[in-house]
């Protein structure tokens, strides 16, 4: 048998190494996969938060099919379909006017500090700073890793760009202390996934709202994650009583074929013909599977479930919390939660579900996160917590 992660040893760029672990998947449906060797796994990770309707769904497959069978690209040098259906449905589902579409989560957001410099320049004096918070996740360009607020990814690439400001999450006096003239923008992740699934209190994203409209600056979400149903609506905002200026998706949008998109208000919508474009983004392909997914998720109230699911996903966690003095926290919102240890086990855990049959992901050395396909029923999310409750009952501190 071929050893694969051998052959990746020898070619692959080595950047993945922190987070691989020793399995090749080769296949899935709905909420489960199978390695090379045939093992079978129930996927608590969904390619970290994207195979929304689960694997191998009828839904992508069909739409894939079809699309890719009639036109695949085009470029935007013309119309195309799919790409202003999806446009059209998402503006109609959310409180925001038009769309820009990328391929990924890091490009759209792009698009929207490119938009908050352009609104500075326009409306504000030239003003082009984004406020950041310190634990956020935005990406991996270089300006987004200036905004991702964790020195850890600015260290290997220093100098970082400059405009960006990195203030503490959840307080909203140090978001008012950075606040200068210069200030075009705030951008913030509504839960700090990759940071551990840091839940802010139930104010602040209000002050913040409040915030910048007294200063007259753009709020920015960051919905990559958190957007397309995860945290139990189709967009996150919707949970929180506010209304953004701009907002980005991605993830899910597709079911897991790559895109993603930079949606904003009319006030906000800022580029004139030739400030922003790409080759790949709004192609066909993608679109017609992301206006099939958006379809379906609106149509089968794939929200409700995560919201039914997700609760009892949570209170099977509370249950072993309250058995396992080493779990010192359960936090999340829908199907984006994460366990936390009073010790670094996380790994430990991370291979016993792995042997288990269980994939999770190692949010932090002391924390897994869970973020399954959001088609799971109450049998899969018994199953997951029976694992984990076997697997923490091994747990040696
Ligand atoms: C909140 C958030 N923003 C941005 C990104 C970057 O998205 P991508 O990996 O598609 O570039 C991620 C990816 O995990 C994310 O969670």
């Amino acid at each position: 048998m071929t050893d694969w992660p051998e052959i990746e040893k020898k070619y692959y760029m080595r950047t993945f190494e922190k987070v691989r672990v020793p399995i090749v998947l080769e296949r899935g449906k709905g909420a489960r996969v199978w390695d090379d060797k045939d093992k079978e796994y129930l996927d608590f990770v969904a390619g970290w938060a994207v195979d929304c309707l689960g694997h191998a769904s009828p839904v992508v497959t069909n739409a894939l099919t079809k699309q890719a069978k009639k036109i695949i690209h085009t470029s935007n040098q013309f119309y195309t379909i799919p790409q202003l259906q999806l446009a059209e449905l998402l503006v109609k589902n959310s409180c925001l006017d038009r769309v820009f579409f990328a391929n990924s989560g890091l490009e759209a957001n792009e698009g929207a500090v490119k938009l908050a410099r352009r609104y500075g320049k326009l409306k504000l004096n030239g003003a082009y700073e984004v406020i950041t918070a310190i634990g956020s996740f935005h990406g991996r360009s270089l300006a987004l890793t200036a905004a991702t607020g964790q020195e850890s990814f600015h260290t290997p690439y220093l100098p970082m760009p400059e405009g960006f400001i990195n203030v503490k999450y959840n307080d909203i006096e140090a978001m008012k202390a950075a606040t200068t003239a210069k200030t075009a923008a705030v951008m913030l992740e509504l839960i700090e996934a990759e940071s551990g699934v840091i839940v802010p209190d139930a104010e602040y994203l209000k002050k913040v709202r409040q915030w910048c409209d007294q200063k007259g600056i753009l709020l920015i979400l960051d919905e990559i994650q958190t957007g397309i149903c995860r945290l139990g609506a189709l967009f996150g905002y919707q949970l929180y009583g506010i209304e953004p200026d701009v907002i980005t998706i991605a993830k899910g949008l597709a079911g897991g074929v790559p895109i993603g998109a930079v949606m904003a208000k009319e006030h906000a919508s800022v580029f004139v013909p030739g400030d922003h474009g790409g080759t790949f983004g709004g192609n066909p392909l993608a679109c017609a599977v992301g206006y099939a997914v958006m379809t379906h998720i609106l149509e089968k109230d794939i929200a409700g479930n995560v919201r039914k699911v997700g609760q009892y996903l949570m209170e099977g966690l509370e249950r072993l919390k309250k058995k396992y003095s080493f779990i010192t926290d359960v936090r999340g919102k829908g199907l984006l939660i994460a366990v936390e240890f009073n010790s670094e086990i996380g790994q430990n855990v991370l291979m016993a579900c792995l042997e288990n049959g269980l994939l999770v992901n190692k949010v932090k050395p002391n924390a897994i996160r869970l973020m399954p396909p959001l088609i799971i029923g109450n049998k899969d999310v018994d199953e997951a917590v029976g694992i984990l409750d076997k697997v923490f009952s091994a747990v040696v501190i």
